[in-house]
């Protein structure tokens, strides 16, 4: 991607369906036989590879529009969930939960690594189990099954885990009795979820708090649900249009869902103002006030939104700290923005970052998702061109992401090499 540096992005931008809420949706069709109908999910390579497996299980797809997919899971082909999907999409370990719900086995291969970090599954795995599950660990697969069905209990997670959380709530809206997550995640995208499976027939209270309880149901039916916006695409329109100077409506966006983040910007000197379609972002500081953050689970600072942060801290007046808690490796974009000129070191979780006056365009290599669009953002505020190299992360998280910025007057451009 060819990214003309120098621009200020101004007008409106479309904010997509939310992608970490569309790919745990698209999983739990499987729980029941009627068909699910899902509006406004975002066109990503991710929910396409998703979709994908879904196929090979033997679940109908048919796409109303670009946008609106109902799925049927009437009777499954195959319960296993095969390495070469799911070493291209981690989210397949959702299928674990759903498909012990609803056919009492699966056969879900370990993700394996990611560039992020280890991103473990273990702890899914003990939560299965106590409920019920027999799981082995063998050649890379986890073989799990429960011949008697899964049974309520509580369950408490030691630290956190949004796909964690889901996983065992799709296990538990069919288990006999009560279960209750304690150290639940409460990301927005869980509590809606959590409406998505009570629309099913689920009976699932306490959706947003760190207690959940599921009482287990005998089936699920179909429903009709809505994605709701994607809080990490608005809050990464939002650090692009500050950077640049701009202003621009996050047409869709919820602030409630980015509350804590618009007022960490809101120190720095961007106004994050709630219209009533969306959030309006613009500069009213002559100069970025360097601002110091830690990420942490929800309501805390996004760790989806570190890497984009740190750009936007590249150019402040002045010296902040930037700490990652979530993973353990997801300052990939760091060594890339150096080479365009910014001033960071990295202390284990910490990074030093000391503002500069300008960046320079330059030919970078995006790593991750959201590694790779910092080094968009950056490129926009750049002076000179820059080239990212790599986009196939881009396409994972972000829907139209040339037209969006082009629209509000930036220069874009993708080509083959
Ligand atoms: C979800 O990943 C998101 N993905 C991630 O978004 C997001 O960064 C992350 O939550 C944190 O908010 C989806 O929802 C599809 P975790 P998830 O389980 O569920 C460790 C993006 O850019 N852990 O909350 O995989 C784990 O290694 C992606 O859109 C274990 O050790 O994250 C991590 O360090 C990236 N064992 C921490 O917990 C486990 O069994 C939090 O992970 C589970 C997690």
């Amino acid at each position: 991607m060819r990214i003309a540096g120098g621009c200020q992005l101004k007008g409106e931008i479309e904010i997509s369906g939310a992608k970490n809420l569309a790919l745990p949706a698209v999983v739990a069709t499987i729980l029941t036989e009627e068909p699910v109908t899902l509006r406004n999910v975002p066109n990503l390579a991710d929910v396409k590879s998703l979709l994908e497996l879904l196929d090979c299980f033997g679940t109908e797809i048919n796409y109303k529009d670009t946008h609106t997919i109902t799925l049927s899971t009437r009777n499954i082909k195959s319960t296993l969930a095969p390495y070469d999907f799911v070493r291209k999409m981690r989210a397949s370990i959702l299928s674990l939960g759903a498909l012990i719900a609803r056919y009492k086995k699966a056969t879900v291969s370990l993700p394996g690594g990611c560039a992020i970090g280890a991103r473990g599954v273990d702890l899914h795995i003990k939560a299965l189990e106590a409920l019920g599950a027999h799981i082995d660990i063998k050649n890379g697969y986890i073989e799990a099954e429960a011949p008697k069905g899964l049974v309520g209990c509580d369950i408490t997670f030691p630290m956190t885990t949004v796909t964690g959380t889901e996983n065992i709530l799709m296990a538990a809206v069919l288990a006999k009795g009560i279960t209750r997550l304690i150290n639940a995640a409460m990301e927005p995208e869980v509590e809606a979820f959590c409406e998505l499976l009570n629309k099913m027939g689920a009976r699932i209270t306490g959706a947003g708090t760190s207690v959940i309880t599921i009482e287990g149901v005998d089936s699920l039916h179909g429903t009709e649900y809505k994605i709701i916006p994607d809080r990490i695409e608005a809050g990464t329109y939002a650090i692009a249009t500050a950077i640049t100077n701009g202003k621009v409506l996050l047409k869709n966006c919820e602030y409630e869902h980015l509350a804590s983040f618009f007022e960490t910007l809101n120190l720095v000197g961007i106004s994050c103002e709630q219209k009533e379609n969306g959030v309006l972002i613009s500069c009213n500081a002559e100069e970025i006030h360097p601002v110091s953050i830690q990420t942490a689970p929800y309501p805390g600072f996004p760790t989806d939104l570190q890497a984009q942060y740190t750009v936007l801290m590249s150019l402040a007046n002045g010296g902040s700290s930037i700490t990652e808690n979530i993973f353990e490796n997801r300052f990939m974009h760091i060594p890339e923005l150096a080479r365009m000129g910014a001033d960071i070191t990295i202390h284990g979780k910490t990074a030093i970052v000391n503002g500069v006056k300008k960046l320079a365009g330059a030919q970078v290599m995006a790593t991750d998702l959201r590694a790779s669009v910092s080094l968009v953002i950056a490129g926009l505020v750049a002076e000179g061109e820059t080239v990212v190299n790599r986009l196939y992360h881009l396409d994972r998280g972000y829907e139209n992401l040339e037209e969006k910025l082009n629209n509000c007057g930036a220069n874009v451009e993708r080509f083959e090499v």
